[in-house]
């Protein structure tokens, strides 16, 4: 049976293979910790599952979506009041806002409403496993931008060779940042635009991260002036609402990108159930202080996770992004035999750095999505099983 050649490009997805390995070592009978996968294990606000319960009682709602690929104009408009309130970032819900089934939609949709096959497309490495495939399916090729910790995990966007960037038609960039919990400054957005359109390049800004932050200002890619110009920005409501499965969010921006993507969607799927799109208007119209909720939850893991490293030898002051703690592998291991070094020694998963991408290696990303139990016993099992650890060359 024929498959498609596109797929043969595809590696195993990072998240079905520690998956897989999880579910074995459960089948015989050992009781596994997950710290590696970023999907929160807390429970959506209620006000939201009301919301939802309600809409979905209303046969209206059980049609196929309003304004199919754009998302009902409702949702729409509560996305520009969150995108007020939240970043003092002002959209035209008519032409700046498109509703996607996820950031990750909005990924895949962006590379085939803007990029042509034969384009390459710049990458941030390590970065999401997301972008490429979908730059791959686009006929396109990922170049990989470098984001090291003498940065603070920011691309050094002046040493990109002029050949690669005037080449490039797009780059896709994520802050606050999987894996590494990075986060934007002011300064570096306003240089991203100014690049981007030193270069002609258009920028996917992926930020399903932009509400978990500590301590930090909360940035919008479209907080930089000119970015309407040169971009989108990809947000969504799974992180700061606790929504994953429920499979809503918006692309916001340039009309043109946006036009672009709901093109594409209006020819691949008939949008999101009414009766979430509902549920996600009470999200972003009412849950700012769940939000503020789930970020002391945050904080309080990794406080006990920085505690429990420290304890065992690490010395290291991670950057104030996302739920993940993006942390140096000790002397002597790679980023891969180190996790199954934790696996064998506590049955505690941790997704390994050089899984993001070859700069990712000498990293493990710990996730902070589990319940305080399974954190606590995670980190109990560390103390009481795993030596002091030695770092450097
Ligand atoms: C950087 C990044 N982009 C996109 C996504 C997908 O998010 P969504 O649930 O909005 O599709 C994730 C999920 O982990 C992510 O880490």
């Amino acid at each position: 049976m024929q498959t498609a050649e596109r797929l043969a490009k595809i590696p195993p997805y990072l998240f079905v293979t520690l998956r897989n390995k999880i579910n074995e070592a459960k089948r015989q009978g050992v009781d596994v910790i997950s710290l590696a996968i970023g999907d929160p294990v807390d429970p959506a606000p209620d006000s939201v599952i009301e919301a939802l319960a309600a809409a979905a009682k209303d046969p209206e709602n059980h049609r196929y979506p309003t304004d199919e690929e754009w998302g009902m104009l409702a949702f729409r408009e509560a996305v520009a009041r969150w995108y007020d309130r939240r970043y003092n970032v002002q959209l035209d819900p008519s032409t700046e806002v498109v509703a996607l089934i996820g950031s990750k939609e909005g990924c895949h949709h962006f590379a085939l409403g803007v990029v042509n096959p034969g384009d390459t497309v710049l990458v941030t490495d390590p970065g999401y496993p997301g972008y490429r495939p979908s730059i791959w399916f686009a006929g396109a090729e990922p170049v990989a931008v470098p984001m090291l910790q003498d940065n603070d995990f920011l691309p050094k966007l002046d040493e990109i060779p002029a050949d690669v960037a005037r080449k490039a038609s797009a780059f896709y960039l994520n802050y606050p940042n999987n894996p590494t919990g990075a986060v934007a400054t002011r300064a570096f957005l306003d240089e991203l635009v100014a690049f981007a359109k030193n270069n002609d390049i258009v920028i996917c800004y992926d930020n399903p991260y932009s509400e978990v932050v500590f301590g930090v200002e909360r940035l919008s890619f479209l907080n930089a002036e000119g970015a309407k110009d040169v971009g989108v920005e990809l947000n969504s409501l799974s992180k700061p609402f606790n929504m994953t499965g429920w499979r809503i969010g918006m692309a916001c921006g340039s009309p043109e990108i946006v036009d672009a993507i709901a093109t594409v969607k209006a020819n691949t799927d008939s949008g999101i159930f009414n009766a979430v799109q509902y549920a996600g208007i009470e999200a972003l119209d009412s849950c700012d202080a769940f939000t503020e909720k789930m970020l002391g939850i945050y904080s309080a893991r990794r406080e006990r996770v920085l505690s429990t490293l420290r304890n065992l030898g690490w010395d290291y002051d991670p950057p104030k992004g996302a739920f993940y703690l993006w942390v140096p592998v000790p002397k002597g291991y790679t980023s891969a035999e180190f996790c199954d070094y934790l696996f064998d020694e506590c049955a505690v998963v941790v997704a390994p750095g050089a899984a993001y991408g070859a700069n990712g290696e000498g990293f493990i990303r710990f996730s902070l999505t589990v319940t305080e139990d399974r954190l606590d016993e995670a980190l109990a099992r560390m103390r009481d099983t795993l030596p002091m650890f030695e770092f450097g060359e």
